[in-house]
């Protein structure tokens, strides 16, 4: 049988190139995970989250699905929102998209993905949202980018929107949540300085009590 185990002998290699530069690295990282921050990304490849912000195993929790979505009945994405908060206190929440995101991509086709097409339904309510905008912006590539952007900022509500975030705020955890956009083509983070950190930044109708 055909196995990848070119990626088995890498493994060994890092583990050992570790071990070397912090003898007590992976000892230390059994004993417990302390991460302050929460990744909300891209499934794409090329998005890689500890690689891009330069952060070590332990560092980050993560969470990836196709497009960064963050839907309201996603009990894979709440149960890592809610472990995230509540039990390891993270600090910052990232929600990152990317600049020519295949899943933004679909979402803005005729043709039916299949299966998929259920998933695709989000951003294509976040493409309705914001057609006013995006059918003024001239063409169709930077309508794209823009959709990516808005496509961030409207997951970031949505992060704030669920009671895990609001309880957390209620009981004066400290906890921001920030929208990120990553350009695959240089390497770059941008920040979309959309950071919602309290209760009075939402609006009152999405406020719990
Ligand atoms: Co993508």
């Amino acid at each position: 049988m055909n196995k990848p185990r070119h990626l088995l002998a890498n493994n060994k290699k890092w583990a050992a190139a570790m071990k070397k530069a912090n003898p007590t690295f992976f000892a230390e990282l059994a004993k417990l995970q302390q991460p302050e921050y929460l990744w909300i990304g891209c499934a794409d490849s090329r998005v890689p989250a500890n690689e891009i912000v330069g952060l070590l195993p332990g560092e980050m929790f993560v969470h990836r699905n196709i497009a960064n979505v963050v839907v309201h009945t996603d009990l894979n994405c709440l149960s890592v929102l809610q472990f995230a908060v509540d039990a390891l206190k993270i600090k910052h929440i990232i929600v990152c998209g990317h600049y020519g995101c295949g899943g933004v991509k679909a979402a803005m086709e005729n043709n039916d993905h299949g299966l998929l097409e259920a998933w695709l339904a989000n951003i294509k309510d976040v493409q309705l949202l914001h057609r006013a905008e995006l059918e003024e912006t001239l063409t169709m590539g930077t309508r794209f980018d823009r959709l990516c952007e808005f496509n961030v900022i409207e997951q970031v509500t949505n992060v704030c929107r669920t009671n895990i975030v609001q309880q957390a705020w209620h009981r004066g955890q400290q906890l921001a949540v920030h929208g990120w956009i990553y350009e695959i083509g240089d390497g770059i983070l941008q920040d979309l300085d959309v950071t919602i950190n309290s209760l009075e930044q939402l609006p009152a109708y999405f406020r719990l009590t």
